[in-house]
């Protein structure tokens, strides 16, 4: 097993009754800590994507709820739950394609439902939240050793966008694929794209993987079909912000024509994520695809690279249908196609769920 070097990033952090996020708007020229105090700036957190990707605010959602309960002033459980709900409003609001603040937020409001005093909401939900975060960075273990078998000795594997510590509360979903892979000694180099517009390819998964002596080459987005046809990538593994029952795969946008890319040049397409990212209720017409600013892709560093003025499309995830996808990795185990049959097998057999 090669060590690493340096210590694990802790994206998510429960500290004297403040929520610490590493804020990931300064990587990868500065690691800091933003302090949380109040669920209010946590939305703001989420929404300015100081913390991003699906568990992690999912888990930021949480523990927004706990501060909620923690500053109330409120006197009776009614006025408590109430404020909770107003809370979750604004959580949910935030970024609506990720499946992971609903989730999260739906947990806590069901735990707080049970508590028949002030005293007791704010014991279960503290309980609840923290358990939460401890359970992120357990799933996270458990999917990269589900997943590890996929990778083989001397491996070069793609991925897009950031699924990793930095999208989680620690090791990640697809980088946790990789970490276990590695810890099993396995040799891996990786290709990591930059993932315009907001870039948390070169960003944040260049940054965090140097960070863990990874061996990681950066590309510019347009150049995947280069690598692909010169047969220099192995696999392809991406995280997801939802999974539809029929297998359809929400994520970062890109995330689609890299799979068709993949499937074109018969390269095997996994995706790795928790059980909490399945939505089983929803079907594509019910799921609203963040639209960014403009501004995304019409400056850098407050300079226009484009006319101003210009009319935009910025979606912010792409939907991968299951025909491209040739493995799910979650911690309870691979699941492979069809996926509308071992989607529904594994989550009804999933006690989280
Ligand atoms: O807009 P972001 O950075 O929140 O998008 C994140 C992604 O699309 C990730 O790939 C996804 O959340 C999986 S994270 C384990």
């Amino acid at each position: 097993m090669k060590s690493l070097h340096r210590k694990e990033l802790l994206t998510v952090k429960w500290r004297r009754n403040a929520v610490q996020i590493i804020d990931q708007t300064k990587l990868p020229n500065r690691l800091v800590y933003l302090t949380c105090k109040d669920h209010h700036d946590i939305a703001k957190a989420i929404r300015s994507l100081v913390v991003r990707g699906a568990p992690a605010i999912g888990i930021c959602a949480a523990l927004a709820l706990l501060l909620v309960t923690i500053n109330s002033k409120a006197k009776t459980e009614k006025g408590l739950k109430s404020e909770l709900e107003r809370a979750s409003r604004l959580l949910i609001s935030t970024r609506p394609t990720a499946v992971n603040i609903s989730w999260a937020v739906k947990r806590i409001l069901q735990i707080s439902s049970k508590g028949e005093s002030v005293k007791e909401i704010k014991r279960l939900v503290k309980e609840e939240a923290l358990t939460m975060l401890d359970d992120d960075i357990l799933t996270n273990r458990k999917m990269g050793r589900a997943g590890s078998d996929l990778i083989y000795d001397g491996d070069v594997v793609m991925t897009h966008c950031n699924a990793g510590s930095l999208a989680t509360a620690t090791y990640g979903t697809a980088l946790g694929v990789l970490r276990a892979a590695r810890e099993d000694g396995k040799n891996l180099k990786v290709i990591a794209t930059e993932t315009r517009p907001v870039m948390q390819g070169s960003r944040l998964t260049a940054f965090e993987l140097m960070h863990d002596d990874f061996d990681v080459r950066l590309i510019s987005d347009t150049s995947v079909g280069y690598v692909m046809a010169n047969r220099m990538v192995d696999k392809v593994i991406v995280g997801a912000d939802r999974i539809l029952r029929t297998g359809h795969v929400y994520n970062k946008i890109g995330t689609y024509q890299i799979a068709i890319m993949a499937y074109t040049h018969k390269i095997p397409f996994y995706v790795a994520a928790p059980i909490s990212t399945f939505d089983l209720k929803s079907s594509i017409s019910d799921i609203k695809i963040e639209d960014r600013s403009p501004d995304e892709i019409t400056k850098i560093k407050n300079i226009f690279i484009a006319p101003k003025g210009i009319h935009t499309i910025n979606p912010a995830f792409d939907i991968t249908p299951p025909n491209l996808i040739t493995g799910i990795v979650t911690e309870v185990g691979l699941l492979e196609p069809p996926f509308h049959r071992s989607i529904g097998t594994i989550i009804n057999r999933s006690k989280r769920y």
